[in-house]
């Protein structure tokens, strides 16, 4: 990698900077992400000339076979549109290429800031250019009118696998608020459940989230675990979409909303 090196804890501080240039509430953010790692594992630091001007990284989801996520990406407010972010990730999807990656995933905010209007819109652009493409949009999902959008980008060809389905329970074991958010819950689940789900289950949860004041509850689900989305349905959820080939070539995750 020519201009990205690994980030260290030393570079902490100077990335906070670059990231609150352009959000408080990102830098924030990451900050407790980097300090409760305790180190910068898989975040990179995008240098010029010996200077230090962007971050970027990515994580891997577990149970996913070659999966990544693009991690907190940011070129310093002052020295955007002159090329740096297009490189940067450039470099960093070279790199998890190199690493054998099959299927890469960036999340973005649709916020319009009173003061500085869509701070996401370039790079919702700039992704789009690199080849990826939009696959669910969850509306209302950080707070009331401010959208999830996740974007998707194939690194290989896709295989044709044997995908068998998994006829394991779904059990849920708690709620808790989606990190980021405002008010939007999930529930935590294992899927080596006694018995399968039934509606009066997802009610149990519903009602958890609703005394705790929700606005709105995401899941998401393997896509051959098929026992999941007639229950959902009949609860109340809906399906948004599906982010393709998530887990395996062939298995997706299948995403469900449900809005108080
Ligand atoms: C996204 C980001 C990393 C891009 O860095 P950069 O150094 O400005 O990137 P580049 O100069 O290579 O490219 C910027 C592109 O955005 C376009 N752009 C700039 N402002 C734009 C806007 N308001 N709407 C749409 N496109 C815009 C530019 O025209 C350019 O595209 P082009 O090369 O096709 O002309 C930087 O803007 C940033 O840190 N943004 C805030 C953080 C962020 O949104 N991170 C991602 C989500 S976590």
């Amino acid at each position: 990698m020519k201009n990205l090196r690994e980030m260290e804890t030393s570079d902490i501080e100077k990335i906070v900077a670059i990231i609150d240039s352009h959000d408080e509430d990102d830098a924030e953010a990451a900050e407790a992400g980097y300090r409760e790692m305790g180190g910068t594992y898989d975040s990179y630091v995008y240098e010029v000339n010996g200077e230090t001007l962007g971050v970027t990284g990515y994580s891997i989801p577990p149970g996913c076979e070659q999966t990544y996520w693009l991690s907190w990406t940011y070129i310093d407010e002052e020295q955007t549109n002159k090329g740096h972010g297009r490189k940067m990730l450039g470099e960093i999807i070279a790199h998890i290429k190199g690493l054998g990656g099959r299927k890469l995933f960036v999340k973005v905010s649709d916020y319009i800031d009173p003061e500085d209007g869509a701070i996401y819109a370039a790079a919702l652009h700039l992704y789009q250019e690199l080849g990826f493409e939009i696959e669910i949009t969850h509306k209302d999902f950080y707070d009331e009118d401010e959208a999830q959008i996740i974007l998707g980008m194939r690194l290989k060809d896709k295989e044709t696998l044997d995908i068998e389905n998994d006829d394991n329970n779904i059990q849920f074991d708690g709620v808790f608020e989606i990190s980021e958010t405002e008010k939007a819950y999930s529930f935590s689940w294992h899927d080596e459940g006694e018995y399968p789900l039934e509606i009066e289950d997802i009610r149990v949860g519903i009602n958890a989230v609703y005394d705790e004041d929700a606005r709105a509850i995401f899941l998401s689900f393997p896509s051959n675990i098929t026992t999941i989305e007639a229950p959902l349905l009949e609860a109340g959820f809906r399906k948004t979409n599906a982010l393709k080939d998530y887990y395996d070539d062939g298995i997706d995750e299948n995403h469900y909303f449900f809005y108080f």
